[in-house]
């Protein structure tokens, strides 16, 4: 049995990872941590977690006991807790922004924060750097809206087929945290879209880092806030670059089928079948559809993703599971929750 430790146990994916972790036949949490809530039982923080037997502690992450530990902080709180842990032995699985970029000065721009840690990272997206995830010892956990964002669009960049691609997501208020603020407010956002962040949200530079490794495409991004609890709906409009402007859909699909055929979270729609965020919540699945071209050769898929899952925690329990050398989809299999 493998020990594993949530840093930060006490927020959303926080409580994801326990929710999945304690089902894991794999592995045992033998530590959860939070700051505010030390000495009190799991289920007063997490009321759908019974009997699991475990208690918040506020420990330093020098102190902590495991062969893997999560961290489920803040950007700006993991990377001054991560190089303790390393420090231990453990290996760690970071979910939020701060191990993401290949560039020091692409992180500082967008998060607004001197980077302080020289810890090595991988990115942790399994259907793209699986081979490095194996050998790691950190891994940086995917942003949600990048994961729905990058995983629609890789084949399209992969093969070189659009020169531009304009990304349009819907998520749900999960994605916000715990902590309530104005913009979460039920009054703000029930009966409502919030676009936010038009042209600037840093998950922009995320989606840019991984899909602009291919030269030459446009790359853009906008979110707006919808009210519901958990999902990312995504739509893309790529448009087909000179050489590719007769590609048909099936030649679209086939190339995703050829990318993703043996990917056990990946299910690629039957043609006309829209992805529903309802088909995928709770799960660590993504959908993707669309396949649809117009006359002015513009390209439309969609994804969807439950950003607590296959965006944040469930990704992080495959990496897990990939470090461990275990079958990839152990103690994730289980479907979303539709309706
Ligand atoms: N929510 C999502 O859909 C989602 C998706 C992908 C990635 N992420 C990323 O995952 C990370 C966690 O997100 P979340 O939604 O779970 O956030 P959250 O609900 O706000 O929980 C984060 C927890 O981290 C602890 N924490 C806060 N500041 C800390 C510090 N300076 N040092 C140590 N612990 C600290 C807090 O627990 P205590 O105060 O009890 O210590 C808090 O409960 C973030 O980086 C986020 O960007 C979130």
């Amino acid at each position: 049995m493998t020990n594993v430790a949530i840093v930060g146990a006490s927020g959303y994916t926080g409580g994801e990872l326990l929710r999945m972790l304690l089902n894991h036949p794999e592995v045992e949490v033998t530590e959860i941590t939070s700051r505010q809530y030390d000495g009190v039982e799991a289920h007063k923080i997490h009321p759908h977690i019974r009997d699991s037997g475990l208690v918040f502690k506020n420990k330093q992450p020098s102190e902590l006991e495991a062969d893997i530990v999560f961290t489920a902080t803040p950007h700006g709180a993991s990377m001054k807790i991560v190089p303790d842990i390393l420090e231990t032995g453990a290996k760690v699985i970071d979910l939020s922004g701060d191990y993401r970029y290949k560039s020091r000065d692409v992180y500082e721009k967008w998060y607004g924060m001197e980077h302080t840690s020289d810890a090595e990272a991988v990115y942790g997206l399994p259907e793209i750097y699986r081979d490095e995830i194996k050998k790691a010892n950190l891994v940086a956990n995917p942003g949600c809206f990048p994961t729905g964002a990058i995983l629609s669009s890789y084949p399209l960049i992969k093969n070189n087929i659009v020169d531009r691609i304009v990304i349009d997501s819907k998520t749900g208020v999960s994605g916000a945290g715990v902590n309530p603020s104005e913009t979460t407010h039920y009054p703000n956002i029930a009966d409502n879209v919030n676009p936010y962040k038009i042209s600037t949200h840093r998950h922009m530079s995320e989606i840019q880092q991984e899909l602009k490794g291919f030269e030459g495409v446009k790359v853009s991004f906008t979110p707006h806030l919808v009210p519901v609890i958990r999902g990312i709906q995504t739509t893309s409009h790529s448009f087909l670059n000179e050489e590719n402007e007769d590609i048909t859909p099936e030649e679209i699909r086939e190339l995703y089928q050829k990318e993703y055929g043996d990917e056990y979270f990946i299910k690629i729609m039957d043609e006309g079948e829209i992805p529903h965020l309802s088909s995928v919540r709770g799960s660590n699945f993504a959908h993707i559809g669309g396949f649809e071209i117009d006359e002015t050769g513009r390209l439309v898929m969609l994804s969807v993703i439950d950003n607590l899952v296959k965006g944040a925690s469930g990704q992080a329990i495959h990496n897990m599971n990939i470090l461990l050398g275990l079958p990839e989809q152990t103690g994730l299999t289980h479907f979303g929750l539709h309706p």
